[in-house]
């Protein structure tokens, strides 16, 4: 029902998608997974014409790109460091056999941008610098890593040809590289849709 809803563009709630995850998972979604509303709206502007290839940057338990992939004609990419996330968000897309969509358990340090046309980034490396309300404890707090990661999104960004998309949520914008122009913004400057230029 909750995927059949989304193909339909029936709105569905957070709660209700959220049952798809055990309890330790859900009380996270607050802080931790795009909120279902937010997933449709960045999916849809990422995906401007069929099958076009769309990257998560960080995974987690595979909300973005599940809902992505079941509302849109676009194929979803997730890559997500922690290995039990990835296994849940495969096993949901089998459940549910949503097709469109892949999982892989990877460092994004590994994964080279140039295969994917859009991308989606909800802050994934700001575990890295702020301790509160933690996925759970395998991630030392280390500015260092959070100035590495950021820098290699803004480095494979660069590379990516002219009319490519990004959309960010709660980004402080340190991994966007010049000739990305703000397109539109929502939920109070927090969600951003962008477009390369030049
Ligand atoms: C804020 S959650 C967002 C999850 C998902 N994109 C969503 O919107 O529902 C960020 C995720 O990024 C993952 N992550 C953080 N740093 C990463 C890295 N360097 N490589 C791969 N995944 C990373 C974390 O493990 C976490 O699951």
């Amino acid at each position: 029902m909750i995927f059949k809803n989304l193909q339909l563009n029936i709105d569905i709630e957070d709660p209700l998608f959220n049952t798809l995850y055990p309890w330790r998972i859900k009380k996270l979604a607050e802080r931790h997974w795009t909120p279902v509303e937010v997933a449709k709206l960045a999916a849809d502007y990422l995906v401007d014409k069929p099958n076009c290839k769309v990257l998560d940057i960080g995974s987690g338990v595979g909300k973005f790109c599940l809902i992505g992939a079941a509302s849109t004609k676009g194929r979803f990419y997730g890559v997500e460091q922690r290995q039990k996330l990835v296994k849940l968000s495969q096993s949901i897309a089998k459940t549910h056999q949503i097709n469109n969509v892949e999982f892989l358990h990877s460092n994004i340090t590994q994964i080279s941008f140039s295969a994917y046309d859009a991308f989606y980034f909800y802050n994934p490396f700001y575990e890295n610098i702020d301790n509160s309300l933690l996925i759970d404890s395998k991630i030392v707090l280390d500015e260092k890593l959070y100035s590495t990661y950021s820098k290699y999104v803004e480095n494979q960004l660069k590379k990516t040809p002219i009319g490519t998309r990004l959309v960010t949520y709660w980004s402080r914008w340190t991994e966007i590289p010049e000739g990305f122009d703000l397109e539109f913004t929502a939920y109070n400057g927090n969600l951003n849709f962008w477009e390369k230029k030049f």
